[in-house]
């Protein structure tokens, strides 16, 4: 039987943001918006959208390598690589076999894990339990996406909202708990809400066949966001044995700034908490979302090694997962 270690940790990070600044002058057109409108309902200013020769790969790369990096530990360490995506275009293989296999491991398990913009907190559970349980020691950790590609420059509801980007962190063992337990689950009787506008049999039935995209009912999101993963966060905070008070950083899923504010009122986070706001610049990139606003907190210096913060995340499925996480 495999032994595990008494605990797991977040080793280091890295991260990639896509080249291209797109402000909101670009999208509003085609949308009848402002960026006065854009602004307010979802505190956006610009995103990230891929230049020319970067793709959903080549940016998890840039991340992956990054973060074993900071992490100082070698590809040859990696026993697993799990990328959270819901954006590469392969049914199969999974991208993370092709990463694996680019950084150098030596034939890690690979697998990608789709649960939308939740999926780097399903991922990091997933990392915390395996290296608990002993079935793997040092696991790489990703979350990406191309969301550019999958957005309706003329949907309404959402061809302002996301970005491309990706962000890893190296889990390992430990002697101290670095990850607290996670909360997670589903709603599928809302299966709907946030979702893919065609299945691919339609659109290969269709004459004029186009890149399906990502369409949502933004009230229902909205709602079900603000007020049900409030209650999430205070279960995780509760289970982690922890108060509000304790916490240093709070780093929600990127998805609306005014989602964003709402939780925090909700959870009457204390004024020293320092709370993640990557989405004004960076837009909402999905599962790749809390790794990059970690990022852009370490830039800014408002996280700093040895901090607790809180990860929750949301999306399509409705899916989510939280953790408290002692940051690196
Ligand atoms: C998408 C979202 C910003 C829309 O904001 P909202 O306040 O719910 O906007 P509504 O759809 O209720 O529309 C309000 C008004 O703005 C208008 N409107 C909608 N989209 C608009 C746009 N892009 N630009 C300008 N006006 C717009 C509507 O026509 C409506 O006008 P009316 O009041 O005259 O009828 C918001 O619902 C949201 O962010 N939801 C959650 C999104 C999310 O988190 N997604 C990711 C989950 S992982």
């Amino acid at each position: 039987m495999p032994v595990g270690a008494p605990h797991a940790t977040v080793l280091g990070l890295g991260i990639h943001r896509a080249e291209r600044i797109v402000p909101n002058a670009d999208v509003i057109e085609a949308i009848d918006s402002s960026d006065a409108w854009i602004q307010q309902r979802s505190g956006i200013r610009e995103r990230r959208w891929v230049g020319p020769d970067e793709t959903l790969e080549t940016m998890t790369l840039e991340a992956s390598r990054k973060a074993l990096a900071s992490s100082g530990i070698d590809a040859a360490q990696i026993d697993a690589v799990i990328v959270a995506t819901c954006t590469w275009t392969m049914q199969t293989p999974a991208l993370a076999t092709k990463v694996a296999h680019a950084l150098g491991t030596q034939s890690p398990v690979a697998f990608d894990i789709s649960a939308a913009c939740a999926g780097f907190c399903h991922a990091l559970a997933l990392a915390n339990d395996m290296i608990r349980a002993g079935t793997a020691r040092h696991v790489l950790v990703i979350g990406a996406e191309l969301l550019s590609e999958m957005t309706s420059r003329t949907d309404r509801g959402t061809a302002f909202i996301f970005g491309d980007g990706a962000g890893a962190v190296v889990v390992g063992p430990s002697e101290v708990p670095g990850i607290g337990p996670v909360v997670w689950g589903s709603d599928g009787e809302q299966f709907d809400a946030i979702r893919q506008s065609t299945d691919w049999r339609e659109v290969l039935a269709s004459d004029s066949p186009e890149m399906p995209y990502i369409q949502m009912d933004g009230g229902t999101v909205f709602r079900w966001a603000s007020f049900e993963m409030a209650k999430v966060a205070q279960e995780t905070l509760d289970r982690t044995g922890i108060r509000v008070e304790d916490l240093d950083l709070f780093i929600p899923h990127q998805a609306n700034m005014r989602i964003i504010d709402a939780m925090a009122r909700a959870m009457k986070l204390p004024e020293h908490v320092r709370i993640a706001r990557d989405i004004a610049e960076q837009g909402n990139t999905s599962a790749a979302s809390i790794p990059l606003a970690l990022g852009r907190m370490y830039d800014e210096g408002q996280a700093h090694s040895g901090d607790l913060a809180l990860f929750i995340a949301f999306g399509a499925g409705l899916s989510y997962a939280a953790q408290v996480v002692r940051i690196p």
